[in-house]
C-alpha cells in the first residue's frame, strides 16, 4: 500500500533532482513574433481587446508577414483565488465571457495562436493566482483551453525556493530559481499540445546558461520601457550573451514598445532592427490600430523578419570590429550574421547627432579577402549603386539613434 501511494505520488509531484523534460521539439524553433497585452493594456484587458489584435494581425497583413501568437498577460483570472472544488485557475467572466477555451477557439479560427500567463510563485506580479505547487493542474487546464504559448513569471516567490547563492556544484540548473521553472516545464511536457514556453526570470540565476534545457526563450531583463535608455542597455546585456541563442534558445529582450511612449521613428526602427539581428522574440506590445504607416512599414520589414526567422541558420548576429582603427563602444555599433541569403551588416547610431559610420568589407566576419561585392539595403529592399572590392571602405551617414541593415553579395 505505501510502495503504491508512494508511485502515485511520485507520478503527480514533478521530479526535483537529476533531469527534467527538455521543452517540446515541436514548437519554438524560432523566436515567437507576435503580441502581448502587458504593455499595451497593463491589467485593463478583455477579450475584445484580444481579438481585436487578432484580427488586427489578418487585416494589417501581419499574419501574412509571419505574426502568429496572440498572447495574454497578467490580470486574466479571477483575483480571489482559485475555484474552491476544482482547485483550477478561473478567467474572470467579466472580462473574459467566453473564458479562456473560447477566446482560444476563436483565435485558432483565425489561423493564430495563443498565449497565456502565470507566475513560479504563489500570485503573479500583480496579485492574481499564481502556479507554483500546482504545476500540473494548471499546464493541463491550459492545454484543455487550447494555449499554445506560456510565459511563466517570478513574482511571490516563498523564501525557500529563492537562490542567495550559487548552487551546488555551481550548475544554476540545479538553483532554486531554475527548479521553479523546471517543474513548470515537466508539467507542460505531460501535456498532448505542444505549448512554446517563456521563462520570465528577468536575467536571474544565470539563465542564459540552463534556459535552453528548461524552455524556448528567457528574458534577460527586468521590464522593457519606451526609452533609448533601455534599448541600448537590453542590448549591452544582450550582446555578452549572444552565444546562447540559437534554434530552440532565444533570448528574451522584453517585448516591443513600438507605438508607445516617445520614441523617435528612428529609435522604432533600432528597437525592431535590434531585436530581429539579435533574434529576440519580437511581441508586438501596443494598441495596433494606431500605429501609423511608417511604423507598420517597420514590423513588417520583410528582410529584417526573414533574417529573424530564417529556417537554417538560428544564431544571432555578433559584434565585429568595422576597422582596423574603429573604436570599442558599449553597446557595440557594428554587427554582422549570416542569413540563407547570405552576409549581413547591421549598424546602429548610438550617437545623438547624425554621424558617418564606416567599415572595411574584409573586417566582416566571413565575407573573405578578396572579390567584389555588392550592397543591398535591408530597409528599402533596393541595391545601393555600384560595387565594393573587399579591401575598400563602405561609408554611410547615420541619423541619430538610427540603424542601417544590409545584405552583401558577391558578385565576381
Ligand atoms: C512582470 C513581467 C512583465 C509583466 C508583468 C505583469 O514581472 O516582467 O512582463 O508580465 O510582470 O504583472
Amino acid at each position: 500500500m505505501m510502495f503504491a501511494s508512494a508511485l502515485l505520488l511520485s507520478s503527480v509531484v514533478p521530479v526535483v533532482l537529476g533531469q527534467s523534460a527538455p521543452p517540446s521539439k515541436s514548437t519554438g524553433k524560432l523566436p515567437a513574433l507576435g503580441w502581448n497585452t502587458w504593455n499595451a493594456y497593463g491589467c485593463n484587458i478583455n477579450e475584445a481587446k484580444v481579438l481585436a489584435a487578432a484580427n488586427q494581425f489578418v487585416s494589417l497583413g501581419l499574419k501574412d508577414a509571419g505574426y502568429q501568437y496572440v498572447n495574454i498577460d497578467d490580470c486574466w483570472s479571477n483575483k480571489s483565488g482559485r475555484d474552491p472544488n476544482t482547485h483550477r485557475i478561473v478567467p474572470d467572466a467579466t472580462k473574459f465571457p467566453n473564458g479562456i477555451g473560447g477566446l482560444a477557439s476563436q483565435i485558432h479560427n483565425l489561423g493564430l495562436k495563443i498565449g497565456i500567463y502565470s507566475d513560479a510563485g504563489t500570485m503573479t506580479c500583480a496579485g492574481y493566482p499564481g502556479s507554483l505547487g500546482n504545476e500540473m493542474l494548471d499546464a493541463s487546464t491550459f492545454g484543455e483551453w487550447g494555449i499554445d504559448y506560456l510565459k511563466y513569471d517570478n513574482c511571490n516567490v516563498p523564501a525557500n525556493w529563492t537562490d542567495s547563492s550559487s548552487p551546488p556544484g555551481g550548475d544554476w540548473y540545479n538553483s532554486n530559481s531554475a527548479l521553479r521553472y523546471r517543474q513548470m516545464g515537466d508539467a507542460l511536457a505531460a501535456q498532448s499540445r505542444p505549448i512554446q514556453y517563456e521563462i520570465c526570470i528577468w536575467g536571474q540565476a544565470n539563465v542564459w546558461t540552463w534556459g535552453a534545457r528548461v524552455g524556448h526563450s528567457w528574458r534577460m531583463s527586468g521590464d522593457a520601457s519606451p526609452s533609448w535608455s533601455y534599448i541600448t542597455s537590453i542590448i549591452k546585456t544582450n550582446v555578452a550573451h549572444l552565444n546562447y541563442t540559437n534554434f530552440w534558445a532565444h533570448n528574451d529582450m522584453d517585448m516591443m514598445e513600438i507605438g508607445n511612449g516617445a520614441l523617435t521613428i528612428q529609435e522604432q526602427r533600432t528597437h525592431f532592427a535590434a531585436w530581429a539581428f539579435l533574434k529576440s522574440p519580437i511581441l508586438l506590445g501596443t494598441d495596433l490600430s494606431k500605429l501609423n504607416s511608417t511604423q507598420l512599414a517597420i514590423i513588417k520589414n520583410k528582410e529584417l523578419l526573414a533574417f529573424h526567422q530564417d529556417p537554417n541558420i538560428g544564431t544571432a548576429a555578433t559584434p565585429f570590429k568595422a576597422t582596423s582603427t574603429a573604436p570599442t563602444t558599449s553597446p557595440p555599433e557594428y554587427y554582422s550574421g549570416a542569413s540563407s541569403k547570405g552576409t549581413h551588416v547591421f549598424i546602429i547610431n548610438t550617437g545623438s547627432s547624425t554621424a558617418t559610420k564606416t567599415f572595411t568589407l574584409s573586417n566582416v566576419p566571413g565575407l573573405g579577402t578578396s572579390g567584389t561585392f555588392k550592397i543591398h539595403d535591408m530597409w528599402s529592399g533596393t541595391d545601393l549603386s555600384g560595387t565594393y572590392s573587399a579591401s575598400s571602405s563602405f561609408s554611410v551617414s547615420v541619423a541619430a539613434h538610427d540603424t542601417v541593415t544590409y545584405l552583401l553579395t558577391k558578385v565576381a
